[in-house]
């Protein structure tokens, strides 16, 4: 056909979304890739050809329209996490991403509002304006923490119909205690999710709120295996919450939403937890040795429970991103002012960054 493309703002886009921005965290062919906190250790050989023969075997019935209700994968899941949870307490879609936006569809959508304590996940916001409703942000103190009490009030006065609690916080790394989630559940008269993304990289005794669930049937723990269990290409998030909760998700997700080959992917996988969560230890000690590092060059990590550290005290996050970038070593400006982000890599990985970092100079 040739001739000049339309532009976006020739078509008859929603008026909410006019002048929105996507997700847009730059994809470049970088050596060291350290910018959207992937596990960035390779899913073992055999637990590869593991997940290939269960990939093939689902194959076979490729011609069929998968479990609608990824049965087998919920029990995976319910098993995995343990605390007496059952399959009907289970739900699962294609990333983190996706289960979130099934629990904005069915509970926000056009006139309600999600609430979050900024900064924390951008796609928060974009997921919520996706469904037609209002983000609404609260603050956090200056080192990233939120309180209880001042968590519970700011909830109160905004009333929302959905509340994220990310817990430990991307993209501060700042972890997030029970006794905030108890104090938000009672304040909020809407869905509470606790998104506990990073949750294995917390320290062995850090309490979930899974704990939580009994007798709370408007909270929902979020999880993911694209960060601990190696597993982001993949796409595969799931929760845990009411069986009511989860027949509310049934309402708005796509039927078959979740590929035969995505099932038999995920469930080979946790057949195999403890190996493909074996990395786990050794990407901490990687986070621990940024903290170190990046402190002694003279700049200020946060507390981090995640496999990531922000760090503050940097004069030109766009100069340093850019520096550390003709390096070959990509690392996230999350637009905090002064701070940049860095995933822990493999040892390798985490050297090139705090080798290129340190070429860059010390800290103002
Ligand atoms: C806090 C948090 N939640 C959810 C996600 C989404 O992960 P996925 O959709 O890969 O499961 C991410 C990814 O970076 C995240 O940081």
């Amino acid at each position: 056909m040739g001739g000049v493309s339309a532009r976006l703002e020739d078509l008859p886009l929603r008026p909410d979304l006019r002048g929105q921005k996507p997700y847009g965290a730059p994809q470049a062919p970088l050596p060291v890739a350290l910018n959207v906190n992937e596990n960035t250790h390779p899913v073992p050989q055999d637990v590869a050809d593991d997940i290939l023969d269960s990939i093939a075997r689902a194959l076979r019935d490729v011609n069929r329209y998968p479990d609608r209700e990824f049965t087998a994968l919920r029990e995976g899941f319910a098993e995995y996490l343990g605390h007496g949870l059952t399959r009907d307490q289970i739900w699962a879609a294609n990333g983190s991403n996706e289960v979130l936006q099934h629990i904005l569809q069915a509970f926000a959508g056009p006139g309600r509002t999600a609430f979050g304590f900024s900064p924390t996940y951008s796609m928060y916001p974009l997921l919520t304006r996706g469904t037609g409703a209002q983000w609404v942000s609260g603050t956090r103190a200056a080192d990233y923490t939120v309180s209880a009490s001042d968590a519970a009030s700011q909830v109160a006065d905004a009333a929302p119909d959905v509340v994220f609690l990310c817990a430990p916080n991307n993209p501060t790394g700042t972890p997030l205690h029970l006794d905030v989630v108890e104090a938000v559940y009672e304040a909020a008269d809407g869905i509470v999710i606790v998104d506990e993304a990073y949750f294995e990289f917390a320290p062995a005794d850090a309490r979930s709120a899974l704990t939580l669930l009994p007798g709370r049937e408007r909270l929902v723990v979020s999880r993911t295996m694209s960060k601990a269990f190696a597993f982001a290409g993949a796409r595969v998030g799931y929760l845990a919450a009411d069986p009511a909760l989860i027949d509310a998700l049934r309402l708005v997700r796509l039927p078959y939403h979740l590929s035969a080959l995505t099932q038999a992917a995920a469930s080979a996988a946790l057949r195999h937890a403890p190996v493909m969560l074996g990395m786990v230890d050794e990407i901490v000690a990687q986070r621990d040795r940024i903290t170190a590092t990046v402190e002694a060059l003279g700049y200020t990590p946060h507390e981090s429970w995640t496999n990531f550290v922000l760090f503050g005290g940097v004069d030109d996050p766009a100069t340093t991103w850019q520096a550390l970038y003709d390096q070959g070593v990509l690392i996230r400006d999350v637009g905090i002012p002064h701070h940049l982000r860095v995933t822990a890599g493999t040892a390798d990985e985490t050297t090139a960054f705090l080798d290129a970092l340190a070429s860059v100079g010390s800290a103002a």
